[in-house]
């Protein structure tokens, strides 16, 4: 099969070239890729990865071979998928706990943003307990988890807050449900129940610095790549009984045994239009570099889209 390989010795990271299909386990589905998205996690660790990789966690695709245990979709099924490494290939074995069936308005494109950053948004909001009335403040906002996160808070009934880098990126985000658009979040202001923090840095220190009483922040990212000094008596004495959760979505996704309901839930939001994957660029997969580029230098609303044919 043809596969995106690591190459240190590409501008992209990755060359195109044939590799062996993958072998996959009892409880793995053989799936034919339609459409993977591509998530800053992915991208930015390309550099450090060593050759003859096949990188790529999220799965939109057409199953070929049920898994041999018969757990899963069978045969024919159009599914969305999340695996550790593989799917930016024409064939990826994804395991049964993390596939899923897609109702038929999904298209594949749709599909590859749910495994990575839908779950992460959901499975993350999902730590602040019931989020009826609740303050919740989503850091990164203008990209592909932060996009989620904002809908999904809002349609729990959540007061939303959403955290960006400039101005110009807050497009589309009071129309996902953003009740408030903020650039400079500083340590002063109004507490919150909820924080998803993915910056890191200094915006790491705020949220500290503004999580109410019990409330909890859920970091899951330090995409400005900064470390974090924090007032840690202002933390104790106004956050009393708060936490600061590290949430990985593999490791909680381990735990909680599966993922394939979350997954099922969230392409069910989208088919009814509840739940929009906000796609700005699409492009082939023959040519990823410009995507990759676009995402690392924060140029994407949203997600980007590899199509895979
Ligand atoms: N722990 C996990 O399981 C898990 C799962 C998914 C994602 N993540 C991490 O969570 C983060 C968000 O993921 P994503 O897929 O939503 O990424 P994304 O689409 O690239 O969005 C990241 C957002 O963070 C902001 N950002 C990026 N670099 C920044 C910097 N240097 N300083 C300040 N803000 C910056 C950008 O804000 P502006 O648009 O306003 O510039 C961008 O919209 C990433 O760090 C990712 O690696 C972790």
């Amino acid at each position: 099969m043809l596969a995106l390989v690591t190459d240190p010795g590409s501008s992209s990271g990755v060359t195109l070239r044939e590799v062996p299909d993958p072998l996959p386990r009892p409880d793995e589905a053989l799936v034919e890729l339609r459409a993977v998205s591509l998530n800053r996690g992915e991208v930015r660790r390309l550099a450090s990865q060593p050759a003859g990789i096949v990188p790529g966690w999220d799965v939109a695709g057409v199953v070929v071979e049920q898994a041999q245990d018969a757990s899963g979709p069978s045969s024919g099924a159009r599914v969305v998928g999340l695996v550790a490494r593989g799917a930016w290939a024409q064939l990826a074995a994804v395991p049964t706990s993390t596939l899923a069936t897609l109702p038929t308005p999904v298209s594949f494109a749709a599909a590859s943003t749910l495994p990575v950053a839908g779950l992460t948004a959901y499975r993350a909001l999902s730590l602040g307990g019931l989020l009826l009335g609740k303050r919740v403040l989503v850091t990164g906002a203008a990209g592909g988890v932060g996009r989620f996160a904002i809908q999904l808070a809002k349609g729990a009934g959540a007061h939303v807050t959403a955290v960006i880098g400039s101005p110009e990126r807050s497009q589309g985000l009071t129309d996902l449900g953003a009740d408030e658009i903020v650039v400079d979040f500083a340590s002063e202001g109004l507490p919150f129940d909820l924080l998803l923090e993915s910056v890191g840095g200094r915006s790491l220190a705020a949220a500290l610095a503004r999580v109410a009483p019990a409330g909890t922040i859920v970091s899951f990212g330090n995409s400005s790549g900064e470390p974090t000094e924090f007032d840690v008596s202002s933390f104790y004495r106004h956050g009393a009984g708060a936490r600061l959760y590290a949430f990985l979505v593999f490791d909680d996704l381990r735990h909680a045994g599966s993922g394939t309901h979350d997954l099922e839930l969230l392409a069910g939001l989208v088919a009814e239009g509840a739940l929009d994957p906000q796609i700005s660029l699409e492009t082939h997969w023959h040519e990823p570099e410009e995507a990759f580029r676009a995402l690392i230098e924060r140029r994407v609303l949203g997600k980007a889209v590899l199509r895979v044919d």
